[in-house]
């Protein structure tokens, strides 16, 4: 037997970007017989097969892909884990859904065994996918955020995620107070903000839930701790909107609320982003916040159509993101699929590449992650995912008719799921793979 190695190589097409292929002609690197070496959970390099096998070090066991490509884990950048157990609940629209469905779900959280039982159900469910890294809500209860991170700790994934805050117009059994609120965060960053390859998120729920007194003490725990991320929801609803304006008829905006609690800044996340206007755009670029698009929510809930070409003549940071429980699939490919059609309907057109972009290095680049993930770029943690376009006999069928890379991409978006991924890696380590059919 030949002496193991400390690296691993892995060969099948290799795709990942470099930029945005929105703006840059050339964004991505793709080899066709490529390989990917992995040296102590990290990317060593990556390249062509033909160039880079004779320079492995002897004993390298190189895991044979052919036919297959692999390219880094996807990135959802807004999903709510506690909604596991109630995705696909119908209610006619936002606001109702939250009453009926959501805050009833969410209530169990104050267990912290249900809080585990459901976070180990949702890490399986995120790698059967291929997402490698998501950005979380938890629940109200400081213990849905430990079962959350306990179980992402013991896997050694790199998530993030935070406790909601909210304070008002919400049931009792899942309000918190302002100072209670801001204390818990704070403890919890303390906790859990940099250890293994977790990273806290400050999570004010959305404005209507928040009083003014606990924007303020979310934002000063934002310029506080400024490598720590941020998240909430925007513009997501015409009814959430006008309920915002009238609730802060001092703010220009929605978007403006959260501005005038300093809560726009690098590694801020705001989900939905439906209904900003020109001025909300420039100053999400200005400002380096991002927006988390959830094409899947937005069509379920009937929130509305976000527009991609408004967002990139503003310079917005953007990503891909599910949204579950309001999100109907846990699968980025799937996501995709409802991007491409929202774009249709507002009369754009997003070509695969930049939707694979958007759900890889796209992302990374908005929650300001990009020298850690999102890329092969050596150095990198080596998060990635397997994925094959033989996956079901359609996809089969469709990919051996495929004439360019982008043809290929664009029917693994619009016809794949959870059944494309045939492995998912974490840090090097093999963390799913698809049972044989
Ligand atoms: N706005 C406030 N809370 C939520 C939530 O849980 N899901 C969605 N989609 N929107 C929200
Ligand atoms: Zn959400």
């Amino acid at each position: 037997m030949s002496k193991t190695s400390s690296v691993q190589a892995y060969r099948a097409g290799l795709l990942y970007f470099h930029a945005d292929p929105a703006f840059i002609e050339r964004a991505h690197a793709w080899h066709e017989d490529g390989l990917l070496v992995v040296e102590n959970g990290k990317v060593r390099t990556a390249g062509d097969y033909a160039t880079l096998a004779p320079t492995l070090p002897p004993g390298t066991d190189v895991k044979d892909y052919r036919g297959k490509l692999i390219m880094p884990g996807f990135i959802d950048s807004h999903v709510h884990y506690p909604q596991t157990d109630m995705i696909a609940s119908p209610a006619p629209g936002l606001l109702p859904w939250l009453e009926q469905y959501t805050f009833p779900t969410e209530r169990q959280f104050a267990d912290p065994a249900h809080g585990a039982q459901v976070a180990e159900f949702f890490l399986d469910e995120l790698l059967r996918n291929g997402t490698t890294t998501a950005m979380v809500y938890c629940t109200v209860h400081p213990q849905s955020v430990d079962a959350f991170f306990s179980a992402s700790e013991k896997r050694k994934l790199r998530m993030i995620a935070g406790k909601v805050m909210m304070d008002r117009h919400c049931p009792d059994f899942l309000c918190d107070t302002a100072e209670r609120g801001a204390e818990e965060t704070e403890a919890l960053i303390q906790r859990w903000h940099g250890r293994s390859r977790l990273l806290y998120a400050i999570t004010p729920r959305f404005a209507p839930t928040s009083t003014e007194a606990q924007l303020q003490l979310a934002g000063e725990l934002a310029r506080k701790y400024p490598d720590t991320f941020l998240q909430t929801h925007v513009s997501e609803n015409k009814e959430e909107c006008s309920w915002v304006k009238s609730l802060f008829p001092q703010a220009r905006s929605y978007l403006d609320v959260y501005d005038r609690y300093g809560m726009l800044r690098p590694r801020a996340v705001y989900g939905h982003c439906i209904w900003l206007d020109e001025s909300d755009r420039a100053r999400m670029a200005e400002t380096r916040a991002a927006a988390a698009i959830c094409p899947t929510s937005n069509l379920f809930l009937g929130s509305g159509l976000f527009d991609f070409e408004q967002a990139d003549k503003a310079g917005m940071l953007l990503s891909l993101a599910t949204d579950v429980g309001a999100g109907t699939s846990f699968s980025m490919l799937q996501t995709m699929n409802e991007a491409y059609k929202v774009a249709r309907l507002k009369g754009s057109y997003l070509p695969a590449m930049r939707m694979f972009y958007l759900a890889t290095l796209g992302a990374a680049r908005s929650l300001h992650l990009e020298e850690s993930i999102g890329s092969f770029a050596a150095g990198r943690e080596a998060d990635f995912i397997v994925i094959d376009p033989q996956a079901t006999p359609l996809l089969a069928r469709r990919s051996a008719n495929t004439d360019s890379l982008e043809e290929q991409l664009f029917a693994l978006a619009l016809l794949g799921d959870d059944r494309a991924i045939a492995a998912t890696y974490s840090g090097g380590r093999l963390v799913h793979a698809r049972a044989q059919g």
